[in-house]
Order: structure tokens, then C-alpha cells, then sequence
């Protein structure tokens, strides 16, 4: 195939992880229940996290608004690793050495968890000891590559500076951790998620949190107006679902990035790696049913601010095209993240005003280890009421000093676009071609309309349903997203992503907005 074809994005984007491995049909929860400890969200951390209590003999309730482990836990790179770029020079610069050093012993113990729990429970998920590689290929970046290889011996990483790595173009500088793993997450969390089922522990899917409710500890309200009573909640939902308190809205925002699998002519050389320097470049490799594909990541963006979105997939294609002898791409798929502004997760007590009331969240990328040892952090508050970790994590921390700045970036962004959402002009050219999403004007009102490969036209009100900023249209996914915080919604209006959990408002006047579209042309 030539670089046109390999460009041609008709198929819809699906994960290879998702299409490996066979959907979840756990219920719908359709009564009240009450439970001593409830996890909103069913991704890798109320999974891991729930698996955990389980083998201390307590039994939790996760919840989640889809299917379990299929948004960002689905659409991962999947490596294993406590190379979280060049982290740990930042962390020691900017927090101190011990905070550093928690940092590390966090995620070196991930490792070795995740290796022990498939080990114990004989989980066949492609698990496969690798090392990790963050390369330059730039000047200016080789002191900090090795500042980072200083940093992490130093906390008891294996780590080491290179100026070649197994890659097939020569770089500027390498640190490589040794140790390190990659997997397939679904293959390892599926059969967790039937133990949690299976040994007391109980799994709902399609069951939305729309409400939280002081009442003898928490109420968690469902989208089907059912309450879940619980003593400790754990808001494991990637965007907190709970706004009330903590301005957690205020101190993370999210982020796109794209993954293309391809496959190649040459076999890949082995390792796990990412760039230190903008345009992030990661790659790794997979065994599939079909032969071996490399996943090539990058390009990442604000959520609801990546332009035609469609080019980021483009960029990773001549990336590939460069790299290796591209002959096909399977598959493609892009993900969110939720960033902090310091770069470390929240995860710990929500708020010091909310007893019983727990967090995880930010991963920044790096939800595998994050995620694994965020599950191993709460479950020591739980249960020992503390945990030799959670100072560098804790939501509530005083080392904001470097990110008082991002603060304001952040916060300015959002105020940028709520107001330049309502006043940017419409565009002129209403056309809207089959595939084809845009913002046009119904009725003197901004509304969002998609015309799918059928030819019917979707229009619906592209106000954001959490906090009231205006969506942009994702060519790449066919969606409605948010520039503020992150929420992403169907062409229909459904919510794909939160922090909102309303769906949007659909236009009732599809035929009127179609009759003025053909009488303009
Ligand atoms: Fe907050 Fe849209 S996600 S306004």
C-alpha cells in the first residue's frame, strides 16, 4: 500500500486492545444497594484497586458509566514502566529528593505488582520484560538525558545514559531503565475484574454517577435515579465526577493523544521508547494473532483544541513512513488523559473537609504503573490508615510553587475559550458533506451538525453540559469536544467522556436546519 492508501481513514478508529479481547456484559444496576466501600469508575484502577481490597477480605462495589476497562485503560500504549519522561529530575528540582524517591518506589513497586498478580493468578497477557528508553535528538537535551540517568540511579533505578540505542536512526543521547515490562491490559484485567466478581465484589456497567449526597457517609445517585449508600467512595473516574468541593476542575485539564499499530517489513528491535523533546514520538511492540505490530504514539493536544484532528494520525503515518517499511496499519486509536499541573497525580484523601472520601486520578500518560500503585496506596490508607507514599501523591500537597504559574495558564486558557466560544464567528460555508461535522447557526443559535455516511444530518446544541463552554468538532472521532475540561459527547449528544454527565440537547429542527442548508446552495 502507498502512503495515500495507509491515509485513508474511512474505517472507523479501533484499539487493538479492544479488538482483541471480548466486550463485558456485567449489569445494570437497577436498585438501591448499600456497600461499605463504593469505586466510581471501572477502569485499570477500580479494577486493581478493588482486586486489592478483595484479597484483604473486603468487598467493594464499582460502578462504572460504560464498559469496564474499555476508555483510556483501552486505548493505552500498555508499557509498564517507571520512566515517566525525564521525571525524576523535575520532581527532585522542583519537590525534593524524598518526594522524588516515593515517586520512584512507587512505581518500581507497580512493576513488580503487576508481574506478581499475573504470576499468582496465571494470567496469559502477552506480559513481556522489556527496557525503556527516553532518546533526543537534540543538543540541548543531552545534559537533562543525563542529569535523568544521574537522578534515578541515585533513587535505586537501573538506569543508564547511552548515545545509541537498538532503534534504526542514530540519536543524540538515551537514558534506558532496565526492568521494565510491557503487556496486554485488557488480557490482565478482564480475568480480575471476574475475581472481583466471583469472590463477593460486585461489577455494574451502563450505570452513571450524576450525583454525590452526604447521607450516613455517601448516597451516589445513578442516572437511573437508583442510590448506592457507602460508607468510603474511591472517585477512580478519570475527570473527577464530583464538583462540589476540592476544585479539582481548576487544577487538571485533558489531553489527546493517537497511536497508529502498524505493521512493518523489518522486525522491530526491541525496547520501549519515547522522546524527550516536542513532537513526543512513542513506540513499542505487540504479538498479535496476525504477526508482530508496532504501535507508533504522539501528537498529543488540549482536548477540544487539535485543530483538524485528523492531521495527528497523518503525522504519525510519516513518522512510521520514515522510520520503517510500512506495509499496512490494522489499527488506530486515540486516548484522553487528565494532566495536574505539577505533572504528578492526585490520588489520596479528596479533600481534607471529605472523610472517607478518596481520589485517584492525573496520570499524565502514565496510568499502567500510576494506576497499580495509586490501587496499592489507597488500599494502604484503607486498611493501615497510611501509606509510605502518599506525600508526592497527595491531592492536596503544598509543592505547588512551580505549578502556581500553570495555574494560572491553565485557568486563563479556560476563561479564553468559554468566552471566545460564544463571540468567534460562524462560518459562512454551511455545507456539510457526508462525514463531515461543523458549527453552524440554527435559528440565530450556534449548534453542531454532522451529516453521517447515510447522509442524515445530527445537529445538537453545542453548549458543554458541565460548566457551559462551547465544543469543538473531532474529525478524527466523530466527536464534540470540550476546550475547558475535557468532556467529549457523540455526534448524537451521549457523553463519551466526562466531567459532564449530561447529554447534550439535541436540535429538534433538523428538517428546517436541511431545508435552509439546501437553500443556501
Ligand atoms: Fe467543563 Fe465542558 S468540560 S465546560
Amino acid at each position: 500500500m502507498n502512503i495515500d492508501e495507509l491515509k485513508n481513514f474511512e474505517k472507523p478508529p479501533q484499539s487493538y486492545w479492544m479488538a482483541s479481547t471480548p466486550e463485558t456484559e456485567y449489569p445494570v444496576l437497577n436498585e438501591d444497594l448499600k456497600a461499605d466501600i463504593a469505586i466510581i469508575g471501572g477502569g485499570i484502577t477500580g479494577v486493581l484497586f478493588a482486586y486489592l481490597l478483595g484479597k484483604e477480605g473486603l468487598k467493594a462495589v464499582v460502578v462504572e458509566a460504560d464498559r469496564i476497562l474499555q476508555a483510556t485503560t483501552g486505548h493505552t500504549t500498555a508499557k509498564i514502566t517507571s520512566q515517566h519522561g525525564l521525571i525524576y529530575s523535575k520532581i527532585k528540582n522542583q519537590m525534593g529528593e524524598e518526594f522524588a524517591k516515593q515517586y520512584a518506589d512507587a512505581n518500581e513497586s507497580a512493576i513488580r505488582m503487576i508481574g506478581e498478580i499475573a504470576k499468582e493468578n496465571s494470567i496469559e497477557c502477552d506480559y513481556v520484560s522489556q527496557s525503556a528508553y527516553v532518546y533526543t535528538l537534540q543538543n540541548e537535551y543531552v545534559n537533562k538525558i543525563s542529569d535523568e540517568a544521574k537522578v534515578a540511579s541515585s533513587l535505586g533505578i537501573k538506569a543508564v545514559c547511552l548515545d545509541k540505542t537498538p532503534l534504526p536512526f542514530p540519536v543524540k543521547a538515551a537514558v534506558r531503565f532496565d526492568n521494565q515490562a510491557q503487556f496486554h491490559p485488557r488480557k490482565f484485567l478482564l480475568p480480575l475484574a471476574e475475581k472481583i466478581a466471583g469472590s463477593g465484589g460486585q461489577i455494574f456497567e451502563q450505570t452513571r454517577i450524576v450525583n454525590i449526597e452526604e447521607d450516613d457517609g455517601y448516597a451516589l445517585i445513578t442516572d437511573q435515579g437508583k442510590k448506592i449508600t457507602a460508607h468510603r467512595v474511591i472517585i477512580a473516574s478519570h475527570y473527577p465526577c464530583y464538583n462540589k468541593t476540592g476544585l479539582y476542575f481548576t487544577r487538571i485539564y485533558s489531553e489527546r493523544s493517537y497511536v497508529i499499530a502498524i505493521k512493518a517489513k523489518e522486525k522491530y528491535p526491541g525496547g520501549m521508547y519515547i522522546t524527550a523533546e516536542e513532537p513526543g514520538r512513542s513506540l513499542r511492540s505487540q504479538i498479535s494473532d496476525d504477526g508482530e505490530l508496532i504501535l507508533v504514539g504522539g501528537e498529543h493536544h488540549k482536548t477540544g483544541q487539535g485543530a483538524d484532528t485528523v492531521k495527528h494520525y497523518e503525522a504519525l503515518i510519516d513518522f512510521a513512513d520514515k522510520t520503517f517499511t510500512l506495509e499496512d496499519i490494522p489499527y488506530r486509536w486515540s486516548t484522553q488523559d487528565c494532566m495536574t499541573l505539577d505533572g504528578i497525580p492526585y490520588v489520596g484523601h479528596f479533600t481534607s473537609k471529605t472523610p472517607n472520601m478518596y481520589i485517584a486520578t492525573g496520570y499524565g500518560k502514565w496510568g499502567m504503573t500510576n494506576s497499580m500503585a495509586s490501587a496499592m496506596l489507597l488500599k494502604d490508607l484503607i486498611v493501615n490508615g497510611e501509606s509510605p507514599w502518599q506525600d508526592v501523591y497527595n491531592p492536596s500537597r503544598q509543592t505547588i510553587v512551580a505549578s502556581a504559574k500553570n495555574f494560572v495558564v491553565e485557568n486563563f486558557n479556560v476563561a479564553e475559550k468559554l468566552i471566545e466560544g460564544k463571540i468567534s464567528p460562524l462560518p459562512k460555508d454551511i455545507d456539510i458533506k457526508p462525514g463531515e461535522g461543523k458549527i453552524i447557526e440554527a435559528n440565530g443559535q450556534r449548534a453542531g451538525a454532522y451529516r453521517d455516511e447515510q447522509g442524515t444530518l445530527h445537529v445538537v446544541d453545542t453548549t458543554c453540559t458541565h460548566m457551559g463552554c462551547e465544543l469543538s468538532w473531532n474529525s478524527a472521532e466523530k466527536s464534540w469536544d470540550c476546550p475547558c475540561h475535557g468532556s467529549r459527547f457523540s455526534y448524537e449528544g451521549d457523553v463519551v467522556e466526562g466531567p459532564a454527565v449530561k447529554p447534550l440537547n439535541a436540535h429538534k429542527d433538523v428538517n428546517t436546519i436541511e431545508k435552509l442548508i439546501k437553500d443556501h446552495f
